[in-house]
């Protein structure tokens, strides 16, 4: 039934049945070389006019801080498979970029400049290591260099480059899309390289030794086709027959938004129809992940495997004038709407889903920081993430609700999604979205067990289905507070057209 047929939308919240835990690294980021994702999103130099510290800009850890992204996966994508980190340490090798505009890389971002990043922001390293043009000695020597505190000669080199202790590295990727651009293998190719790599790529930081231990991230699938669940069937069943050799705690997963890679959407001007069209993409993400989710369960139904959507996001056509090789693109309210409607589809997974990086963080294809020399500017996505923060390691806590229908021409959406959460010191919080582009909506909250006596929180929408952020008017899409009312023990809450709403509730 259309929303709008209905008075409210009534909305329940059962407390009394908490869910999973929402991993906090299910708003995980992910920052490749590529385009001005590392170079000036990043890393501007010691030397640069743009405020920095130790080459890092001030504005953007600033900025990335108040996301507090639980954790970066770097250095690539593609660019990983074609990574040799020796290039990257000391005495820097200036080399290409093929994947990516085929420009310099001059490599004056590595290793100790990426830990230096994530501490300056609070967050962890997830590293990709190369599987694709590199060898499982060049892997288990990088995390020897990183992770390990015994006086061997990687480790004196490290000290010698700045950092006497050890590194912890919690996430640790074994290739990349090794069904593509980091060797185009067969599932049983790839995983020989995985056994191996899996065997002999170890961390020996003695704080990871018990607890805390490095989770290894096998390459999954790209897709929901048979090729796809052939690749999910065959790391799965081998690792329910492994031997104590190898192990692995984690398959990732890709999916990007994008209706037709040969002739891609763009990522403004566009209409109502277009806003359809990409929302009853994303969607799909939900099939996808109930699919791989079906077959895990067959080999692993104790749910130790975490699948890790570890590329998501809108791919559009590159913005008029940059490289195309540099995946640069706008971002709208459509965005904002399109990320919600993925993390709640994440949440709901949680069980299965505890891992998911957005591709990429500044800059590169659905970012949530674009620069362009001193100036920033925070997307709508952005400010989804910032919303989100009270979801990190919350308990999920289920809701009903009849989520209606949008329409446009042949498109149905679901008019309102919605997730709920208990954070970590036991203050409830609600989502929720309105898909509908044209029409507010009121949704009339009741939550069992609790006489709700305040709420508030922020909403963010605005005017036109493809408004953005721009270096001159970098707050047209910015939150602001939501619409609450709280009368006898009830909370209505009104939510404008095309809007992501967070509010806490007590
Ligand atoms: O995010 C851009 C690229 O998309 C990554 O390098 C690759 O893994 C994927 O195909």
């Amino acid at each position: 039934m259309p929303v709008w047929a209905q008075d409210k939308v009534q909305l329940s919240v059962d407390a009394s049945k908490p869910g999973p835990k929402i991993d906090r690294n299910l708003f995980g980021q992910f920052a490749e070389h590529l385009g001005y994702g590392v170079y000036e999103g990043i890393w501007v130099g010691p030397d640069s006019r743009i405020p920095n510290t130790r080459g890092i800009r001030n504005d953007v850890v600033a900025a990335l801080k108040a996301l507090k992204v639980p954790n970066v996966r770097w250095p690539g994508g593609c660019f990983a498979d074609e990574y040799h980190w020796r290039k990257g340490i000391g005495a820097r090798a200036v080399t290409l970029n093929p994947n990516w505009g085929g420009v310099i890389e001059p490599n004056t971002f590595g290793t100790h400049e990426f830990m230096d990043f994530i501490d300056q922001i609070g967050s962890q390293a997830y590293l990709s290591v190369n599987v694709g043009s590199g060898t499982p000695q060049e892997a288990a020597e990088w995390l020897e260099y990183l992770t390990a505190s015994q006086p061997t000669t990687l480790v004196k080199e490290r000290a010698a480059n700045g950092h006497p202790a050890p590194y912890k590295i919690p996430l640790l990727g074994i290739g990349n899309e090794s069904w593509d651009c980091g060797g185009n293998m067969t599932p049983e190719y790839y995983l020989r390289q995985l056994t191996i790599y899996s065997r002999f790529v170890r961390n020996y930081n003695p704080a990871q030794r018990d607890t805390d231990q490095m989770q290894k991230i096998a390459v999954g699938p790209g897709g929901g086709e048979a090729r796809w669940t052939e690749w999910t069937e065959t790391i799965m069943k081998a690792w329910e027959k492994r031997q104590w050799s190898w192990d692995m705690q984690g398959l990732s997963m890709h999916n990007y938004t994008v209706i037709n890679w040969d002739n891609k959407f763009a990522s403004v001007g566009f209409g109502e129809k277009e806003y359809a069209q990409i929302l009853k993409e994303t969607l799909k993400m939900e099939d996808l992940v109930t699919k791989h989710s079906a077959i895990m369960d067959k080999y692993d139904p104790q749910k130790k495997i975490a699948l890790v959507v570890d590329e998501w996001g809108s791919w559009y056509a590159p913005s008029p004038g940059s490289n195309p090789g540099f995946l640069v693109q706008q971002n709208s309210i459509r965005d904002a709407i399109l990320a919600a409607l993925n993390l709640n589809i994440f949440a709901r997974h949680a069980d299965r889903v505890r891992g998911s990086n957005i591709a990429q963080m500044i800059n590169v294809l659905q970012a949530m920081i674009m620069t362009d020399k001193e100036k920033m500017v925070l997307t709508p996505t952005y400010h989804v993430f910032k919303m989100y923060v009270p979801f990190q390691d919350a308990t999920f806590i289920p809701v009903t609700f009849n989520a209606g229908t949008y329409t446009n021409g042949d498109i149905t959406l679901p008019h309102v999604d919605a997730i709920a959460g208990k954070d970590t010191s036991g203050k409830l919080w609600l989502e929720l979205t309105n898909v509908d582009p044209n029409n507010a909506v009121e949704i009339e909250t009741s939550i069992a067990g609790l006489n709700v006596k305040s709420a508030s929180g922020e909403t963010l929408s605005a005017p036109k289905v493809d408004s953005v952020n721009t270096f001159d008017a970098p707050n047209a899409v910015t939150p602001k507070p939501a619409s609450v009312k709280v009368q006898g023990g009830k909370l209505t809450i009104k939510l404008d057209p095309k809007s992501v709403t967070v509010i806490s509730i007590s």
